[in-house]
């Protein structure tokens, strides 16, 4: 554990997540939670992106101490959700881009921790299969496969995909075949090119041609409307673009990364959870996002290490996951499964608004694992 960084409150907020995972775990186990509904996670399907973050959190806990019994358990869960997750990649309507998501939690972390070849393998062809989705002309990797009457998928790509581009530079590293590699960097040029706004803010969802790969539009997505600034897309912004500068090195990746996340905390002023969307009108303010924050906080602390101006991206980072800690964590409550509070799905829609969700409790604990001294999992 890192001792100039990690104080009492670090790991006291560790501890009653970890335990608080180990008891969910019983209840839980090998399906596919996504929010908490009255103190208790749902199931959902493991063809939805957000699969990989409960295995994800098992194996963060894992590796905290391996050698217990609790482990052991939590092991035997995280293979038979992989099993599960591999049935996905039998069925090209079943994955889309949100395979790094699911596959650097899962079979690559059970790979990284355990050896496991078979994760291995799930993880070798996951990469390939995002790979197949590179659109040559326009230079970005397809993200959905569904159309709606509002957009033609074809030409979508969204900013959540940074995040998903470390499993094909992991791709890379493994095979010794640079391809994955380009076509991640291509990628990130594209979404630091078209995403990212002269301010800082960062756009949702971005509709190409499909077949010249020309900018048609931007798509409000999951935030207010174009123009508008979901919260929850900057800290996907930030904390990928500071994974591809880990990756690759390239400086533009960080300068990007810092961009986002000048703007982030900017618009964050003395708060520790944002609303939903920076920009959302004052009628629509009463819905936040504490999985952006602890997103966000999650990938300050990664650029605290690879930027040069990484002390104030240090004390922003701890201090969001203190915050989380201290006045949204569902704390000690045995009537809580969710370890935060108050995150936001799908504010347009009407999903999922100030509950606990599986990601939001995934990178609060990989936020405490860095401030104990530990790497995250992507
Ligand atoms: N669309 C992925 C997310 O909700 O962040």
């Amino acid at each position: 554990m890192n001792t100039s960084v990690s104080a009492s409150w670090v790991e006291k907020a560790w501890q009653q997540g970890a335990s608080r995972t180990i008891q969910n775990a019983k209840r839980i186990k090998d399906t596919f939670p996504h929010t908490s509904v009255q103190g208790m996670y749902d199931s959902n399907d493991p063809e939805w992106w957000t699969a990989g973050f409960w295995p994800g959190l098992l194996w963060l806990v894992h590796r905290d101490a391996p050698e217990s019994e609790a482990a052991a358990e939590l092991r035997r869960i995280a293979d038979s959700c992989e099993r599960q997750l591999e049935d996905c990649l039998r069925d090209p309507d079943s994955v889309d881009h949100d395979l790094g998501f699911i596959w650097l939690l899962s079979g690559i972390a059970s790979y990284r921790q355990m050896g496991s070849e078979e994760g291995r393998r799930r993880g070798m062809l996951a990469a390939n299969l995002l790979a197949a989705r590179f659109h040559v002309r326009g230079e970005f990797i397809r993200a959905w496969n569904f159309s709606s009457s509002t957009m033609d998928t074809r030409g979508v790509a969204i900013i959540d995909s940074m995040m998903n581009l470390p499993l094909l530079y992991w791709a890379s590293e493994q095979s010794g075949d640079p391809r994955f590699r380009w076509l991640a960097e291509a990628h990130a040029d594209t979404v630091a090119r078209e995403f990212v706004r002269a301010d800082g803010s960062i756009c949702h969802v971005v509709e190409f041609d499909p077949y010249t790969g020309q900018k048609l539009r931007e798509h409000g997505g999951q935030g207010h409307a174009p123009g508008s600034a979901w919260a929850r897309g900057t800290a996907w912004a930030l904390h990928g673009f500071a994974l591809s500068f880990r990756y690759t090195g390239e400086a533009r990746y960080l300068e990007t990364a810092e961009r986002a996340a000048d703007f982030f905390l900017a618009m964050l002023g003395e708060d520790i959870v944002p609303v939903w969307d920076f920009r959302a009108p004052t009628e629509h303010r009463a819905a936040w996002d504490s999985s952006a924050a602890a997103i966000a906080a999650s990938g300050l602390l990664e650029l605290a290490k690879l930027s040069p101006r990484g002390q104030i991206y240090a004390a922003a980072g701890e201090r969001i996951v203190r915050g989380l800690y201290e006045h949204f964590s569902a704390g000690k409550s045995a009537a809580e499964e969710g370890l935060i509070m108050k995150g936001t799905v799908h504010y347009p829609e009407g999903r999922g608004i100030n509950v606990p969700i599986i990601y939001g409790d995934y990178f609060y604990m990989e936020a405490l694992a860095k401030l104990r001294g530990s790497e995250g999992l992507f």
